[in-house]
């Protein structure tokens, strides 16, 4: 497949691309400063039209995956770039792919797990899952007494899938990946940032350590991505939405101490909420990204036959710390 993949730099795009191509699909990425590749790797600005166009125009599939990184301070400045490195992006992309003659038939885009509620109490799949509170619906689905910040992201999945929503393509099929974390021993993802504090002894449980953590492994993201190159049509019952999650959301006191196992090291100093709150200040990132309970699960995949390979959190961070150690050596 001729597959062209926008934001497909960072760190799940360079997974992906690696992986497509390894697979011998044509991979194109559309990056705003395009570096040398394996694959072929073209220039945008994620705003204005260009040469890019004709590659999105004729290809099989679009994978976008454009987005500042959400590890940040929620500034003002910053929610703006948040909001609008997604959302403009990604109506530019409707547009371009409105106006083909033969455009592609499926684009995927990235969205996000954040748009669950806080969950505790259940897991939350596509077919019986809840939405987080939007701004100014504080209280309806969850307590009214989480912090902003948490609608806020939540907000800015809404917006992300409204803007995929806004311009029909009638003959290019709309997949939303409302992504977990993607856990690969790739420098600079959020596996190594999770490995550097257990490794430091400071990966006890993070607030009470019963929110869930959900999470998938890189190989299973690359797999349930092929699957959903092959088979779009197994996300028309929920109207083109897929969780990309593990079916093994487990509490962060639990995941944590995983990890720290894998690493080969007992100690994991905890922290509670208030030391996240100000720790959070200090490394310039906020306290939800490890204090709301994302409890999701892939309901899609599981009920089209998906196999995960690493189903479970210990199997996987196995897998990864014995492949980080492999990189770096
Ligand atoms: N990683 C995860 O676990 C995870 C979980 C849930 C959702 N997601 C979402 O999935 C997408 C890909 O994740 P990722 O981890 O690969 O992200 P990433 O490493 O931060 O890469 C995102 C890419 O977006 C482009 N970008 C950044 N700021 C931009 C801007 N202002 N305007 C246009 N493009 C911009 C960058 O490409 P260039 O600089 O080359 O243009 C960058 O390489 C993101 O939207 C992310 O929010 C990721």
């Amino acid at each position: 497949m001729r597959i062209v993949i926008p934001g497909g730099s960072g760190q799940v795009g360079t997974l992906l691309a690696r992986h497509l191509f390894a697979h011998g699909h044509q991979v194109t990425v559309l990056s705003r400063h395009p570096r040398p590749a394996s694959w072929h790797t073209e220039a945008w600005d994620g705003v204005t039209e260009g040469p890019w166009v004709a590659s999105v125009q004729n290809a099989d599939a679009v994978i976008h995956l454009s987005g500042r990184t959400i590890n940040c301070r929620y500034t003002p400045e910053h929610r703006k770039e948040l909001l609008e490195s997604r959302t403009v992006p990604t109506r530019l992309l409707g547009k371009v792919i409105a106006a083909a003659n033969t455009p592609p038939s499926i684009w995927l885009n990235a969205s996000t797990a954040t748009l669950y509620r806080h969950a505790l109490d259940r897991a939350q799949d596509e077919y019986t899952g809840e939405p987080a509170d939007l701004p100014g619906e504080r209280g309806t689905h969850e307590p009214a007494n989480l912090p902003e910040t948490w609608s806020f992201s939540a907000n800015i999945g809404h917006e992300w899938e409204e803007a995929l929503a806004s311009v029909p393509t009638p003959k290019t099929r709309k997949i939303r990946l409302r992504t977990t974390l993607v856990m690969s021993p790739d420098p600079g993802g959020v596996f190594s940032v999770l490995s550097r504090l257990a490794r430091l002894g400071l990966a006890g449980p993070q607030g009470n350590g019963k929110q869930y953590v959900s999470w998938m492994h890189d190989l299973d993201y690359c797999r349930a991505t092929d699957l959903l190159l092959e088979h779009p049509e197994i996300t028309d019952e929920t109207d083109g939405i897929v969780n990309m999650a593990s079916p093994d959301p487990l509490p962060n006191r639990d995941f944590n101490r995983i990890l720290r196992h894998a690493w080969g090291r007992n100690l994991g100093l905890p922290a509670t909420s208030w030391m996240m709150e100000v720790g959070a200040f200090f490394m310039r990132t906020e306290s939800e990204l490890v204090l709301k309970s994302r409890r999701v699960t892939p309901g899609v995949l599981l009920r089209h036959g998906f196999e995960f390979l690493y189903p479970d959190w210990t199997q996987a961070a196995a897998n990864l710390v014995r492949r980080s150690r492999a990189l770096r050596h």
